[in-house]
């Protein structure tokens, strides 16, 4: 069997599929090809008529992959509008808390609770060259701090609303940022983001929204808490290839016109990644004024 030293993410890839079809030869063709990794835990999805060698997959990954505490197995796909998602454990501790790191932030999270979607990396740091020193920052959606930790410790924002309707996520969210020391940056908020922007009123030079998909039923929200002079609206959504990017700028054309102010300019527009088949996860930073 492979041992495998120090190694970066492709060859570890490589070694994943060489150690699976090492034990499973006879099921190459179906096989999973990659997987998760989140903190020490490796998350796959299998093909069904390999759900009976779950034990067996799990086992030999957990044994032969370094820094593996836990595999686990997709056995749904992620539920609700807190996106929680569907897994099991099949080698290795029950226990699905882990710590993981992305560059100098740390996120606690429980992988069976909470969902963590790495492909949104390249977002996370993006979004960090964007804000500027004083501003006032409502993320709307925040889970575990996904972009809010990262803002709050690279960025000097004035401060941070970090609105989530999962109470379990604002709890890590609190432990995240005494993990990241990112004290009194950030105010946690458990609620409805549509209720919770009534309270804070017109307040935001920038407005977070990273929730998928139909996110179009919160623009309203992002535009309540706007200052009356106007701000930025970070909206993720998901559209059809043919409707890029047409269809998001005329949806945030109406809903801005719908309360008051108007699009002034697109300030980057881009696709996160594939969402499922032609449909994808974009972005578009958004300027919007009186
Ligand atoms: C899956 S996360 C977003 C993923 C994240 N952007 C990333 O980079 O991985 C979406 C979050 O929105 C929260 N959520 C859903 N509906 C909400 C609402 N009405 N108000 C506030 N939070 C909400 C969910 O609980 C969840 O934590």
């Amino acid at each position: 069997m492979y041992k495998i030293a120090n190694i970066g993410f492709l060859d570890m890839i490589k070694k994943f599929r060489i150690i699976l079809d090492e034990i499973l030869p006879e099921f190459k063709e179906i096989l999973p090809r990659g997987y998760q990794k989140i903190g020490d835990i490796v998350v796959i999805s299998l093909h069904p008529n390999l759900i009976k060698y779950e034990k067996k997959i799990g086992e030999t990954i957990l044994k032969n992959l370094p820094n593996v505490r836990v595999v686990c197995r997709r056995i749904g796909p992620v539920k609700g509008e807190m996106k929680e998602p569907q897994l099991k454990v099949i080698a290795g501790e029950e226990n699905t808390e882990t710590i993981h790191k992305e560059g100098k932030c740390i996120y606690k999270l429980d992988v069976r609770k909470i969902m963590f979607s790495k492909g949104n990396i390249n977002e996370r740091h993006r979004l960090q060259k964007q804000v500027k020193e004083g501003e006032v920052i409502v993320d709307l959606f925040a889970g575990i701090g996904y972009f809010s930790i990262g803002i709050a410790k690279f960025c000097k924002p004035k401060i941070i609303y970090a609105i989530d309707v999962n109470p379990t996520a604002i709890e890590y969210l609190k432990e995240n940022i005494r993990l990241n020391k990112v004290e009194g940056k950030i105010v946690p908020i458990v609620g409805d983001c549509r209720e919770v922007v009534r309270k804070l009123g017109k307040i935001a030079d920038r407005v977070i929204m990273g929730f998928l998909p139909g996110t179009y039923r919160f623009l309203d929200s992002a535009f309540s808490v706007l200052k009356e002079e106007g701000g930025i609206i970070h909206y993720h959504d998901t559209f059809k290839k043919e409707e890029l990017f047409e269809k998001p700028i005329e949806i945030l054309r109406n809903a801005a016109e719908r309360n008051g102010y108007k699009l002034s300019e697109i300030l980057y527009k881009g696709i996160v990644k594939s969402y499922a088949p032609r449909i994808y996860h974009i972005v578009i930073d958004a300027k919007f004024s009186r």
